[in-house]
């Protein structure tokens, strides 16, 4: 299984723009353990978002790692701007590239970690010959290009094939799912065998805050992921 606990990584994309220093510091706060920054061209998918100038502008704030959710359609040409401006980890999309092979080498010559991310309908056989140049990889749970959406059940099946592959690869491999995680999906995918959670607009809008959102995401992650765990909430006084 995962050879780490659940990570809870935020999605920034309902954060105020206006307001992202301050934003970066409160999700620090709230005990997150990364921060996700979607980039998004327009093109590959219909949202426009982040430049490296602004990741690198709230990277001082910041006391947990970046990484860049690469939604372009030439990610090989951006790789090295998002490095520069503070991502630890880049990911990519299996379908945005030509040379996965040769995109994901570069991310890991460029001294930081690699991740390839699969849209809700690319099979995971796309991965199964790159495992060695991978970090992670990161099942879309929805269509990617805007927060908000719901989550697709599908693709469970589709994490549980990634685990079963990266567990008889033996590498240290990070499966994160992205798109329509709340207190509820995360434990299904958790228990299907994702171990990284983005969750972006449920943890925005959780009304006892955030730190207390990121805690909930944990717990039922934690739960899911080891059945034989008791959720800290049900245990006998
Ligand atoms: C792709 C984006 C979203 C965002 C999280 O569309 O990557 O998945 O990060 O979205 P929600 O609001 O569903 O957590």
């Amino acid at each position: 299984m995962a050879q780490h606990g659940p990570l809870i990584v935020p999605s920034v994309l309902p954060a105020d723009a206006a307001r992202l220093g301050v934003e970066v510091e409160e999700l620090c706060a709230a005990g997150v353990d990364r921060i996700q920054w979607d980039v998004m061209d327009g093109v590959f998918v219909p949202n426009l978002t982040f430049g490296p100038d602004v990741i690198a502008a709230a990277r001082r704030h910041s006391t947990v790692g970046f990484e860049a959710h690469l939604m372009v359609v030439a990610p090989d040409e951006l790789l090295g701007r998002y490095v520069d401006a503070g991502c630890e980890l880049v990911i990519v999309h299996a379908e945005a590239t030509t040379h996965l092979h040769r995109t994901l080498h570069r991310i890991r010559e460029l001294g930081v970690r690699s991740g390839v991310a699969l849209n809700p309908a690319t099979p995971v056989s796309i991965v199964e010959n790159v495992l060695d140049e991978t970090d992670l990889v990161l099942a879309m749970t929805v269509n990617p290009g805007f927060g908000g959406q719901s989550y697709i059940p599908a693709v469970e099946a589709k994490i549980g094939q990634l685990r079963a592959m990266v567990e008889e690869s033996g590498l240290p491999i990070e499966i994160e799912v992205d798109g329509g995680i709340t207190d509820v999906t995360i434990g299904r995918a958790a228990a299907a065998g994702a171990d990284v959670f983005i969750s972006g607009s449920w943890l925005y809008s959780y009304p006892g805050g955030k730190a207390a959102g990121v805690q909930l995401l944990r717990e039922r992650a934690r739960v899911a992921a080891s059945p034989s765990a008791v959720a800290v909430d049900d245990r006998v006084a």
